[in-house]
């Protein structure tokens, strides 16, 4: 599954960490999180910065590679890091920063990273694609890494374009390339605000249809449970905009983990608003598995 919206912080990177930590805590999956981006930012949510040096002379050791350096192909086996018994991490480092601006990864490769993959990752539930926003050459090859798409749509009317452009782009692809786009995820809206979410989940539904409609691909638009965004909105939090900010405890064990194993102070909150959206990607998932056109 792959994490993406061309806009830089609309959520990506808060939703695709609350989605592997939920799933495989609450749920029972098993989650390898792949940090596709150069920014590492999901990296840092559950990797203290004193590990990193420790991290890097393993990898040497071992010649295995932090993402990007596995994804480009320079070295052939990812690292994969252990955060609970189900849940792993192939970090990125800020180093990635320089070959990013210009790299584009090329299509045989992405041939070569599906089935590579498929066979070092078969015993995981769901592998996540954290993705960069569009200053980085990489999000388009890697989009089409995924074989379920998901995009985090925020206030700012261009989170909506961005999301519209990025649909084009995918859509366009030819059918192996192209993954099942499984809904828009309204984050960080307040509940109260409900007139303002009716509208953006009615701009949602106008912009997809757009982009649809653009790349002549068959779109019907229907309410409920087939609705492209989610019913279910990743409403902001204070401990939700802080899981990067603070993310480690005097024992360093991630905040985020400590939250939804329900043993921080604001942990019940939380979970109320992670498990719903967990449970409705499983569902919408199974439905694209089906077959069902969102
Ligand atoms: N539900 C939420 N409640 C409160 N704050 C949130 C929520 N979701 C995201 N944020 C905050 O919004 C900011 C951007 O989020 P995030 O880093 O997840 O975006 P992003 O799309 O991954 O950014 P980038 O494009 O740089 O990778 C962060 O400060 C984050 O803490
Ligand atoms: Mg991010």
């Amino acid at each position: 599954m792959v994490v993406a919206n061309y806009k830089g912080g609309v959520g990506k990177t808060t939703l695709a960490s609350l989605l592997a930590v939920t799933l495989s805590l609450k749920m029972g999956r098993r989650i390898l999180v792949v940090d596709a981006d150069p920014q590492a930012n999901i990296t840092e949510v559950f990797i203290p910065p004193r590990y990193y040096g420790v991290l890097e002379r393993g990898a040497k050791d071992y010649n295995m590679a932090f993402s990007l350096d596995w994804i480009i192909g320079t070295t052939g086996n990812p690292l994969r890091v252990g955060l609970l018994d189900n849940l792993f991490l192939v970090p990125s480092k800020p180093e990635f920063m320089r070959i990013a601006k210009t790299y584009v990864v090329p299509g045989e490769r992405v041939e070569v990273l599906r089935r590579d993959i498929k066979v070092k990752f078969k015993d995981m539930d769901y592998i996540i694609f954290d993705l960069p926003p569009q200053m980085y050459g990489l999000v388009g090859p890697l989009v089409k890494l995924g074989d379920v798409l998901i995009s985090p749509v925020t206030k700012g009317v261009f989170s909506l374009v961005s999301l519209k452009y990025l649909i084009e782009d995918v859509k366009s692809q030819p059918p192996v390339d192209r993954p099942a786009f499984i809904g828009a995820v309204l984050t960080r809206f307040r509940a109260v605000e409900t007139r303002v979410i009716n509208d953006y989940r009615e701009m949602v539904r106008r912009y997809v249809k757009q982009a649809y409609s653009k790349v002549n691909v068959k779109w019907e638009l229907s309410e409920g449970r087939f609705s492209i965004d989610f019913l279910n909105i990743l409403y902001a939090h204070p401990k939700l905009a802080s899981i990067r900010a603070l993310p480690f405890d005097r024992k360093e064990h991630p905040r985020l983990i400590r939250l939804i194993k329900g043993e921080l102070k604001y942990s019940n909150e939380v979970i109320k608003i992670a498990e719903p959206v967990a449970k409705e990607f499983e569902t919408r998932v199974e439905l694209s598995t089906e077959g069902v056109q969102l």
